[in-house]
């Protein structure tokens, strides 16, 4: 059988065979994260032929059920998820093949005797995962320390959010570290796990023409967006407490800024990448009452219309409250106060009810300071670099050229020199990222994972800024859903002299 996807790397090729027993204990096994996302995943990989021969999962939940039904569930998911043209039956019989069900009410000591034994019997190391919601995962942590559960080369899988501010990501990390070395907790930021966001690192570091040229002499401004077109989702209670910078900026925002800005890692491991990524965060200018009129700009959609239907404003949203100052939208002019960057602006911007799901990071290069063509051409002149991490990942850079033909004269054009992956690497699907992370997490290699320190960094800034917007008297600017956010944010970027990439 054909192998693909993920498989294409060559480091992985022996992983099968030389990997360890390993038993993989998914919590919430259930759920929308472990159905839609988790269990598809583990799929792919399987059919990649990238599973050790002895690992195996155990599907853990509420719900009560034997483990035919169980398995029963995964088909189906299974089914429905993984697209039709990817989809053999003697793959997901392998898969099915490993997966077993264990019924836990996660509140209750009594369970986690029974799970100590039934983990124990399949020898190897174990990796929890807490697929759960956050407010379940103490418990989960308390129950199986209690039990002797945990021993040194357990690892734990845990999923945003991570508090929902400095103080409560406190109180989460320090529980985690009160049973766990940080070496064994991988805090999961999907956003890490994309393959055009681990391209960033190839790109930036391993081609000297971009690497020379990576720092405010040559960089005017960096544009980091991920705009959504679907609007909440049937989750109004629980967004409505979050926010756009809560549940986008402060961790997937905030990492891909941090992997455009930072410094040149000494090697491509865990320690020293994180490390780069911290300095960046450090080096953020916080956002307070004195600069932020001149650095956010927060918008909530009203009604309008999305990918060409009627879409209810996010007050008329099924749940909704008939108030609410929660934002959908925001923009930030991010500033980095170092010596590669001081001058150059990072604008974030990401939204629900966009008009398109799209997430790029664009690198605006400066112009040359003489420009020899007409005079009206000049606000072409800069070339900037397009880096699509979805829908479809790519590269591309804007490059002028001269318009062909005789009546033409030397009038300048702008083209892009494009890269598609799918086309260049011939390959007929990008992996997903939980693909790649639960490859990770299973080789024990924590790179594409967050720190402790990155997620409180992260959280100090955002809090800073949250508190300052409180502060201020600054507006929450309405906008049409199926809109790019309300026009003050054209306006926001305009005034240095800036343009989204959409406008330019
Ligand atoms: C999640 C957010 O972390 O990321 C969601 O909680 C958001 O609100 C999602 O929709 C976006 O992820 P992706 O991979 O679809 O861009």
């Amino acid at each position: 059988m054909m192998k693909r996807g993920i498989k294409s790397t060559e480091s992985l090729e022996s992983i099968s065979e030389t990997r360890a027993a390993q038993y993989f204990v998914l919590f919430g096994s259930l759920g929308d994260l472990s159905l839609r996302k988790i269990f598809p995943a583990w799929y792919q990989l399987e059919c990649a032929g990238l599973l050790g021969k002895s690992l195996k999962i155990l599907g853990v939940a509420r719900d009560e059920m034997s483990k035919d039904q169980f398995q029963q569930k995964i088909i189906d998911a299974l089914k429905f998820r993984v697209p039709s043209e990817h989809f053999e039956e003697d793959v997901c019989k392998r898969l099915v093949g490993r997966i077993d069900y264990f019924q836990l009410d996660f509140q209750t000591a009594t369970g986690y005797q029974q799970l100590k034994h039934t983990i124990k019997d399949c020898g190897g190391q174990i990796v929890y995962y807490l697929a759960t919601s956050p407010n379940i995962s103490e418990a989960v942590c308390d129950n199986l320390y209690k039990t002797g559960a945990i021993t040194n080369s357990s690892r734990i899988v845990v999923e945003k959010p991570i508090g929902h501010n400095l103080t409560s990501s406190k109180v989460i990390n320090d529980k985690l570290a009160s049973y766990f070395n940080e070496e064994q907790i991988y805090r999961i930021d999907h956003y890490l796990g994309k393959e055009t966001v681990q391209n960033l690192i190839a790109l930036r570091f391993g081609n000297s023409i971009l690497s020379s040229q990576w720092n405010h002499n040559s960089i005017e401004y960096v544009e980091i967006t991920a705009a959504e077109s679907v609007g909440i989702e049937g989750r109004w209670s629980y967004y409505d407490d979050v926010g756009q910078m809560r549940d986008m900026i402060q961790s997937h925002l905030l990492q891909l800024l941090c992997l455009v800005a930072m410094e040149p890692p000494a090697k491509l491991n865990a320690q020293s990448i994180r490390n780069k990524k911290e300095q960046v965060l450090q080096a953020l200018v916080p956002i307070s009452e004195n600069n932020v009129s001149t650095s956010l700009i927060r918008g909530q959609y009203c009604d309008g219309q999305s990918l060409e239907e009627v879409a209810p404003g996010y007050l008329n949203e099924i749940d909704a409250k008939s108030q609410s100052e929660t934002e959908t939208f925001i923009c930030i002019r991010a500033e980095i106060a170092n010596w590669r960057w001081s001058g150059t602006p990072f604008y974030l911007r990401t939204g629900k009810r966009m008009p398109e799901k799209v997430t790029e990071i664009v690198i605006h290069f400066k112009a040359d300071s003489h420009f020899i063509f007409d005079s009206d051409q000049k606000s072409m002149a800069g070339n900037s670099l397009i880096i699509r991490l979805q829908p479809t990942e790519g590269i591309s850079l804007q490059v002028l050229t001269k318009s062909q033909g005789l009546e033409q004269g030397m009038r300048l054009r702008r083209d892009p020199l494009h890269l598609d992956f799918s086309e260049s690497q011939k390959i007929s699907r990008i992996p997903d990222a939980y693909e790649r992370l639960l490859l990770e997490v299973l080789k024990g290699d924590q790179s594409l994972f967050v720190s402790r320190n990155e997620v409180e960094l992260a959280w100090t800034w955002c809090d800073q800024a949250i508190d300052a917007w409180r502060q201020s008297s600054q507006p929450l600017y309405p906008y049409s859903a199926g809109s790019y956010g309300p026009d003050v944010a054209k306006v926001f970027i305009q005034k240095y002299g800036h343009e989204w990439h959409e406008d330019r």
